[in-house]
């Protein structure tokens, strides 16, 4: 049965489709792994150059990636480029994770406004942050626990990375 909250759902998708793919519409509008995790590796606050910011978890296994979540005060294309940016992060080693840039982001989610390219910026730094953080973290094994290297507070600002 079609519920009024599913036809303003299409009015908005249709409204979208004159700017966004399709890819970008089902990643902006249902998110995946949105939400804080517990039990992280890694945890990194990043505040964008806007203003906005991402926070991302990461779980590693044996150099792989094997979990990711995020969460966002940012628009609905930060939403979009870390739903992506975390399914593509899943399943990588760190090295592989490495490559997903702001360039693939905006490929894989069929461009961005102009406007907007800083959001893609924003998620894959995120990403390379959070990686850097725990490889460092891990060169000084024995000195943390994963708890430990789980809680990053200070927010961490994207100009402070060389932007791609
Ligand atoms: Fe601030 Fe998208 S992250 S406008």
């Amino acid at each position: 049965m079609t519920t009024g909250w599913d036809k303003f759902q299409e009015l908005i998708k249709e409204q979208m489709r004159k700017i966004y793919s399709d890819v970008y519409i089902e990643h902006a509008m249902d998110p995946r792994n949105i939400g804080r995790m517990e039990d992280a590796d890694c945890f990194v606050s990043v505040l964008g150059t806007c203003g906005d910011n991402i926070e991302l978890w990461l779980k590693v296994d044996k150099n792989v990636i094997t979990d990711a979540s995020f969460t966002t005060n940012g628009c609905s294309a930060t939403i979009a480029c870390g739903s992506l940016m975390t399914e593509l992060a899943k399943l990588k080693t760190l090295g592989e994770a490495l490559t997903i840039t702001a360039k693939k982001l905006i490929e894989e989610l069929g461009g961005l406004p102009q406007d907007h390219v800083h959001c893609a910026g924003l998620a894959s730094l995120t990403l390379k942050k959070a990686i850097v953080e725990y490889m460092n973290s891990t060169h000084n094994h024995g000195k943390k626990t994963n708890k430990e290297r789980a809680v990053s507070k200070k927010p961490f600002r994207v100009n402070e990375l060389e932007a791609e």
